[in-house]
């Protein structure tokens, strides 16, 4: 028996790094994964692989802040595969700035995508879980929401996340519908090739990770994996950092 056996997985932003990973290792567990990305090129290419691979996925062009394709989203889902089992909100932008410089635009932009994203795709789709009995969302934020050091409008939506999260976990668990949060440290996909360009932030990068290496996709992948599989029907509400040690701390003495 497979891990998602005959569920059916929304994942947004799919089309590239820890979403594509995690669509591709969701279908080969048995779901029929519905690949969402504002980069339709991206997700109709992650479609062919899983398609390829004998596995069932269908691409929708989505924006994560836009309510009407959230409804898109939704009624092409329930059309094509029948119920909706499991929602990762995995989409996000990065940008780096400092404070002082974060512009009022730059600001909304952020908060609408990496925040207000999370909250109308959980909105749009426990209807459609509840009628079917229940389901399991997890919500990606990052490390940035549980501590200073990154960039004020990221760490900002991130800790809403990580707060919505676990609002709507207790909201919903009487309907059976499970709300986890991941925390990723840093993940090497093309949200951070820029940051790691930089030799001197590389270095200090480094120095912050106890287990001495940057993260793959695998790593946050399996996490998600378990987090939207039948395995965890006892969390809610829970946060798995998935960082390389970092949120444990650093090292005081050689
Ligand atoms: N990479 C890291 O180090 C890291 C660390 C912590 C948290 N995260 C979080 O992990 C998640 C996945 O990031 P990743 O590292 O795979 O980055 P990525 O840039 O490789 O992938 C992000 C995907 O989201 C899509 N996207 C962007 N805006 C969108 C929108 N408005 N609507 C729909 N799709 C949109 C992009 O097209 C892209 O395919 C993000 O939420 C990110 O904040 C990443």
């Amino acid at each position: 028996m497979r891990r998602l056996e005959g569920k059916v997985a929304i994942i947004t932003g799919a089309g590239n790094g820890q979403g594509a990973f995690e669509a591709k290792l969701f279908a080969k567990e048995g779901a029929s994964v519905v690949v969402t990305d504002i980069d339709f090129e991206s997700a109709s290419q992650i479609v062919r692989d899983i398609e390829n691979n004998h596995g069932k996925a269908i691409a929708v062009h989505h924006d994560i802040s836009s309510e009407l394709d959230w409804i898109k989203v939704v009624e092409k889902t329930i059309e094509t595969f029948g119920k909706i089992d499991i929602l990762v909100n995995n989409a996000g932008i990065h940008m780096e700035s400092a404070m002082s410089e974060i512009t009022l635009a730059e600001w909304s932009k952020m908060i609408e995508i990496n925040l207000t994203g999370t909250f109308i795709g959980m909105q749009t789709i426990i209807p459609s879980m509840k009628k079917n009995g229940g389901g399991s969302i997890v919500n990606i934020a990052s490390i940035a929401a549980l501590r200073g050091g990154s960039f004020a409008h990221y760490s900002a939506a991130k800790g809403g996340v990580r707060s919505l999260s676990k609002t709507a976990a207790i909201e919903y668990a009487r309907d059976n519908i499970r709300v986890n949060s991941v925390y990723p440290g840093l993940i090497m996909t093309a949200l951070v090739t820029e940051a790691l360009e930089n030799e001197v932030t590389r270095k200090n990068l480094m120095e912050q990770l106890p287990l001495q290496r940057f993260g793959k996709v695998e790593d946050v992948g399996y996490g998600v994996l378990y987090l939207a599989s039948d395995e965890s029907s006892f969390v809610t509400g829970a946060e798995l950092v998935i960082d390389g040690g970092t949120m444990a701390g650093a090292r005081l003495t050689e």
